[in-house]
């Protein structure tokens, strides 16, 4: 019985280690962005913002555990593609993708890396600096008619075509941004 308990505690203890290293290396590898999930309240508000249709495809830079590109599968019938460079939101969102049978697809790389131009739709909950960073690769990569949303920060030279207000009880964080390419 002890010997049981022992276990479980070891297991328990080495779970929750492999779960913060994760979450240092991942602060590492990002450049200091942390694992937060998007406030589940606000995906309805996020999705219709950008006027998602099915069979069109969202990306998710740095997706987390994929629950954006899993919903928006399940009520918009549109196809995910999320890149997560943190490894326990990675594995989460594997999990997840398998359970559901989403029509979602995570890579565990750096979006910085990846080409957006399959995008019809790319979603962002990043920060300021992240955000100033991607604008070029954006304009340089994002085909005509698509969508960028972003969570909480906005772009830093492109105009906003339309801004919304969440259900978010934070005032800035609340607000999204979308812009039309
Ligand atoms: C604030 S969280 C947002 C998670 C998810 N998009 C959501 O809204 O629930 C930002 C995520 O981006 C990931 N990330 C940051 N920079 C990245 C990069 N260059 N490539 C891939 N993932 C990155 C972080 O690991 C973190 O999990």
């Amino acid at each position: 019985m002890y010997l049981l308990i022992l276990l479980i505690i070891l297991i328990i203890t080495i779970v929750t280690l492999v779960m913060m290293l994760s979450i240092v290396w991942g602060l590492i590898v990002t450049g200091g962005v942390p694992f937060i999930s998007t406030n589940k309240k606000d995906f309805q508000a996020i999705l219709e913002a950008v006027n998602l249709k099915p069979s069109e495809t969202i990306y998710d830079l740095g997706c987390g555990k994929a629950h954006l590109l899993i919903y928006a599968n399940k009520h918009f019938n549109s196809k995910g593609i999320g890149y997560e460079l943190t490894l326990w939101p990675y594995l989460w969102a594997k999990f997840k993708i398998y359970l559901t049978k989403a029509k979602v697809k995570v890579f565990r790389t750096n979006f910085f890396g990846a080409n957006l131009s399959g995008a019809d739709v790319v979603f962002c909950y990043l920060f300021p600096e992240v955000m100033a960073k991607l604008e070029p690769k954006f304009e340089a990569e994002l085909k005509s008619g698509s969508r960028v949303v972003s969570y909480g920060f906005r772009l830093p030279n492109k105009k906003v075509n339309r801004e919304v207000i969440t259900n978010d009880d934070n005032v800035e964080l609340g607000k999204i941004y979308v812009y039309e390419y």
